[in-house]
C-alpha cells in the first residue's frame, strides 16, 4: 500500500508547456488511493484542459477566486483549499510561479492557496534551460526551500524549445516516487521493528472445543496498522480474528494458544525496538488436553486448569532496549491494579481499559484508555474509536522515546 493511499493531495497547475503531464499525474495520484483536486492558474488553462482534470480528479477544477459561469458565483476559498490538503503539489512550476512564490506575491488562486498551505508543499520546475540557469531562478529556488517547500529537481533533455538541458519537468512516475520517498523517510518510525499481539488466544480441551474470549483482536489490529502507517515494520502476532489486514510493512503471524503466542513473540522479541502487547490471552488452559472429543457422561464436569505463561511477564524479565507496553484489563481499583501490573512486568507504559466505562473493552469500535508510564504519571483519554486511540497510544510511545 502506498503512503499516498487514503491521503488529500491539491495539484497546482501552472502555465507551462509540461502542464499536458499533468493528467498522468492526477491518474497516478488516484492509482495509488489518494483523494486529488487540482487547481490552476488562467494562463494554463491554455495548455491543459479543466474538463480533461475534473474528469480524471472527480473533483471541479478551479482557475479563479469565484467562477463567474457559476449562477451562484460560487467562492473558491484558497484558505479551505490549503487546510483540505495533506500535500501540496505545483506541477509544472514555472519561473514566473516560482518568482511569486518566493516574493509572496498573490494574484492567482494557485499563490494564494500557496500562501495558506499549512501542508508540505512539493513544487517540480520546468522551463527551458536558460530560465533554469538564471541567477534569479536560482535565488527563488534556494529561497522557496529555506522557506520548507521541496523541490522535485528538473531534469536534462531535450526542451520544448528544441535546445537540450536541465530545466523538463521530473516524469510524473518520477514525481510521484519522489514524493512517496520523501514523506516515507519522514516518518517517526520510519526504520524501527515492532512486536504487537492482538486477539484471544483458544486453548484447547479436547479436539474440539476450547477456552476462549470474546476479544475482536481490532484494538491490535488498529496499532499495528497505525504503526506501519508512521514507518515501522511490523511483527503482528495474532491469536483467532476476523479481522483482515494488508499492508507492506505488516508481517501477520498467526497462532492459535497461548504457547504459540508466547513462542513467536520471543522469536521476534530480540530484533524489535518496541513490543505493545494487546492481546487477550487465556490466563489458564487445560492440565490435560484430551485426545478424543470427552463424552457427556456425568451431571458434572470438572476440568484441570494450569496457568498459561505470561507473555509480557516474560518480555519484561528479558527486556534490553526495548520499549514495552501493556494493556490492563480492570474492572475495579483500575488505576491502582494497573500500576501494580506496570511495575510487576517491568514496563515502559501501560494501556489501562476499565470495563465500568461505556464504550470500552472487547467487542466495540470504540474505547476509552488511560496511560500510565514509567514514572506513574496518568494520562486520561476521550472516548474514541479504536483507530484514533491507536494513534493516541503511539504518539504517547514516540513522545517517550523522542524524550
Ligand atoms: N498478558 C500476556 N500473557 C498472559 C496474560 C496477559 O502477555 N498470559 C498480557 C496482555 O496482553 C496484557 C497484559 O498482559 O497486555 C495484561 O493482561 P491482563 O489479563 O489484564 O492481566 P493479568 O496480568 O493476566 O492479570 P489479571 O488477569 O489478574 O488482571
Amino acid at each position: 500500500m502506498s503512503v499516498l493511499s487514503g491521503k488529500k493531495i491539491l495539484l497546482g497547475i501552472t502555465a507551462g508547456i509540461a502542464a499536458y503531464k499533468s493528467a498522468n499525474l492526477v491518474r497516478l495520484f488516484i492509482k495509488l488511493g489518494a483523494e486529488v483536486k487540482v487547481i490552476m492558474t488562467p494562463a494554463s488553462k491554455d495548455f491543459i484542459t479543466p474538463l480533461t482534470l475534473s474528469t480524471l480528479s472527480k473533483n471541479p477544477v478551479h482557475s479563479q477566486f469565484y467562477d463567474t459561469e457559476n449562477e451562484n458565483e460560487l467562492w473558491n476559498n484558497h484558505v479551505e483549499l490549503g487546510l483540505w490538503a495533506d500535500y501540496f503539489l505545483i506541477a509544472p512550476a514555472t519561473a514566473n510561479t516560482l518568482s511569486k512564490m518566493s516574493n509572496g506575491t498573490c494574484d492567482n488562486l494557485v499563490l494564494a492557496t500557496y500562501l495558506s498551505a499549512k501542508c508540505p508543499v512539493y513544487f517540480a520546475p520546468a522551463m527551458d534551460l536558460d530560465m533554469y540557469k538564471h541567477p534569479s531562478t536560482k535565488e527563488n529556488l534556494e529561497k522557496l526551500q529555506h522557506f520548507g517547500n521541496i523541490i522535485i529537481p528538473a531534469t536534462s533533455g531535450e526542451l520544448a524549445s528544441g535546445l537540450f538541458g536541465e530545466g523538463r519537468m521530473a516524469e510524473p512516475e518520477d514525481i510521484v516516487s519522489f514524493i512517496e520517498n520523501d514523506i516515507l523517510s519522514k516518518l517517526p518510525l520510519r526504520g524501527k521493528k515492532v512486536l504487537i499481539t492482538a486477539g484471544p488466544t483458544y486453548e484447547a480441551i479436547d479436539p474440539v472445543r476450547f477456552i476462549g474470549n470474546h476479544s475482536s483482536g481490532k484494538m491490535g489490529f488498529e496499532i499495528a496498522k497505525t504503526a506501519a502507517n508512521l514507518g515501522a515494520e511490523v511483527f503482528l502476532i495474532s491469536g483467532p480474528s476476523q479481522e483482515q489486514i494488508k499492508h507492506s510493512l505488516i508481517h501477520r503471524i498467526d497462532v492459535v494458544s497461548a504457547d504459540e503466542m508466547y513462542k513467536a513473540a520471543h522469536q521476534f522479541f530480540p530484533e524489535v525496538q518496541m513490543a505493545i502487547l494487546a492481546a487477550a490471552v487465556a490466563d489458564y488452559k487445560a492440565k490435560n488436553v484430551s485426545n478424543q472429543k470427552i463424552k457427556k457422561k456425568d451431571a458434572t464436569l470438572s476440568i484441570e486448569l494450569e496457568p498459561t505463561k505470561d507473555i509480557l511477564a516474560s518480555l519484561g524479565a528479558n527486556k534490553e532496549n526495548q520499549f514495552l507496553v501493556g494493556f490492563a484489563l480492570e474492572t475495579e481499583n483500575e488505576i491502582e491494579n494497573a500500576k501494580s501490573k506496570l511495575q510487576r512486568k517491568n514496563l515502559d507504559m501501560i494501556v489501562l481499559n476499565s470495563l465500568q466505562d461505556k464504550g470500552a473493552g472487547f467487542a466495540t469500535n470504540t474505547n476509552k484508555i488511560t496511560i500510565i508510564d514509567k514514572d506513574l504519571n496518568e494520562k486520561i483519554f476521550e472516548l474514541k474509536s479504536k483507530e484514533a486511540v491507536s494513534i493516541d497510544i503511539l504518539n504517547e510511545i514516540i513522545l517517550k522515546l523522542d524524550a
